[in-house]
């Protein structure tokens, strides 16, 4: 087997990395695209609802985009007058339906291992990447760890190399700790339709899905960098106003 640091995934560069960085609306569009089509056919996102779907600094669909993917779900409702549950079209004040009714169902339909929630998953695994360990972490673990480790891991998956013992049932990917992932290959080439040119490649795929996974963990990244730059500029003319007005004050003292 492979071993390691061949193993660690690529720092990919994204358009949120940095201090001035901001998610790109195209790409999270597409990145949604991806994770509704195939991602979600498995996993939860219960942070998810569908009017963050509309809101400023995500994927910016309009209200009426929004709404419209919120109809195309049915959610569980109740109980009425009699009692009863009942299923009725999303709307915008709904979360995201998860695909099993519970963990158990979950693990049942996925060979007994559970499909993590993706709300938070590129912040959950931004340890993937370095060094892990207590210490450690502060110094080898950065913002872009998370969605770094998970391109990586749906780019990841080839041949189990000679001689290793992959375990039935179970994939070989050349990212995930240990290489064996309960996770079949979600993705191939052209299998989601881009309309706007972008290419159809898994390595694309992975990238924008990445990128919409981040924003679903950091909804407020962008307004959270513009407004750490302001309060930069108003230091720094406090800093200047301070030391002006000091030397005023003291000015006749020797
Ligand atoms: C695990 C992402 C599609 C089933 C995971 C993990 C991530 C992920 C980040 C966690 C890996 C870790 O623990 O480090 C995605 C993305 C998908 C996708 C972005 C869409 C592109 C699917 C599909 C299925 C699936 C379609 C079901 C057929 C699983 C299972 C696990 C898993 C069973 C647990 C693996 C294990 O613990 O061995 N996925 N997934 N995923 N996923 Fe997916």
């Amino acid at each position: 087997a492979e071993g390691g640091h061949d193993d660690l995934p690529h720092r990919e560069s994204w358009s949120f990395a940095g201090p001035f960085g901001t998610y790109d609306t195209a790409q999270l569009q597409r990145g949604f695209k991806v994770f509704r089509e195939v991602c979600a056919a498995c996993h939860s996102a219960n942070y998810l609802y569908f009017r963050n779907l509309a809101q400023p600094g995500g994927p910016r669909f309009s209200e009426a985009q929004a709404k419209a993917v919120a109809t195309d779900y049915q959610i569980t409702d109740g109980p009425n007058d009699q009692g009863e549950m009942f299923q009725r079209p999303g709307r915008l004040s709904d979360h995201w339906p998860a695909p099993f009714p519970n963990d158990q169902a979950a693990r049942v339909a996925n060979g007994g291992a559970l499909p993590p929630d993706l709300s938070v998953i590129a912040k959950a695994r931004a340890s993937h990447v370095g060094f892990p360990g207590f210490i450690t972490d502060a110094f080898t673990q950065y913002q872009e760890g998370g969605v770094d480790y998970i391109h990586a891991l749906l780019t990841g998956y080839v041949d189990a190399p000679e001689g290793f013992k992959l375990q039935s049932g179970l994939n070989y990917n050349k990212y995930f700790p240990g290489h064996q992932i309960a996770m079949p290959k979600p993705i191939s080439d052209g299998q989601v339709e881009y309309t706007d040119g972008t290419p159809a490649t898994v390595d694309q795929y992975s990238r924008d899905v990445s990128a919409y996974l981040m924003w679903m963990a950091e909804p407020h990244l962008d307004a959270r960098k513009r407004i750490g730059f302001q309060v930069f500029v108003f230091l720094i003319v406090l800093a200047g106003l301070l030391y002006f007005t000091k030397k005023k004050i003291w000015k006749n003292v020797a």
